[in-house]
């Protein structure tokens, strides 16, 4: 089902690009990419056998998609594609599957990335390698609010969309509850609460407590 999950990262594709859709599963993005205009051409690919057959089958009719079987990155060709959605998964993974294809990364102009935790480490990440975050959303889906960066290599400053999303407060909220249910569990134990993860925690949950 194409939500506003999948909307939001289709949006940062800039229109008549040439996408990687990594981890394309039942192939919705790659879809919407195509019949948006924002894609002049989509790689769809999947690691694992099940969503590669749904995915071939869900493309089928749409000659701007084509379905790739293998893992991450390694399946593509530098220079193939200019924007990559990565869409998901954890950070962690999507991390690896970026630094396993560095001259794929590299040749592309975007990297839209919607991880499902560890988005910290993502945004090290994205600095570590010179890439600018030129744009982050918001979008809820069942329930949920996922957050989606997109990244450049020189973007133009700009407002961030998540910065006006009527989603901001609402997410700030989860987020700050959720810091707060760890550090109450990591309360109970004498050794994790004169850590420096919980006082790292406290302090985050301080900065997001002013701003709730
Ligand atoms: C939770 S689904 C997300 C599907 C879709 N991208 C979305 O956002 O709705 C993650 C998909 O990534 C695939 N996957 C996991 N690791 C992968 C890898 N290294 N390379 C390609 N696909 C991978 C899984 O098989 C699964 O279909």
């Amino acid at each position: 089902m194409i939500d506003n999950r999948i909307k939001a990262v289709k949006n940062f594709v800039r229109a008549g690009s040439f996408v990687a859709d990594v981890g394309a599963d039942h192939g919705y993005l790659a879809i919407e990419l195509v019949q948006s205009g924002r894609a002049s051409k989509v790689i769809a690919t999947e690691k694992n056998i099940g969503p590669f057959e749904a995915l071939s089958k869900n493309i089928s009719g749409f000659n701007q998609i084509e379905a790739r079987l293998g893992d991450g990155l390694h399946i593509i060709s530098a220079g193939e594609v200019d924007s990559i959605c990565i869409a998901g998964m954890g950070g962690a993974l999507i991390q690896k599957i970026l630094d396993d294809a560095p001259e794929v990364v590299q040749a592309a102009r975007q990297l839209i990335l919607q991880p499902m935790n560890g988005v910290k480490k993502i945004r090290t990440w994205l600095a570590e390698n010179n890439w600018v975050i030129a744009d982050e959303d918001l979008a809820e889906a069942s329930g949920i609010i996922y957050e989606i960066i997109c990244a450049e290599k020189n973007p133009a400053p700009k407002t961030f969309k998540r910065d006006a999303s009527p989603l901001k407060q609402k997410f700030l909220r989860q987020r700050l509850e959720k810091l707060q249910r760890v550090l109450d569990e990591m309360s109970k134990s004498p050794s994790a609460s004169s850590s420096e993860k919980f006082s790292a925690l406290q302090a985050e949950i301080d900065a997001l407590s002013r701003l709730c």
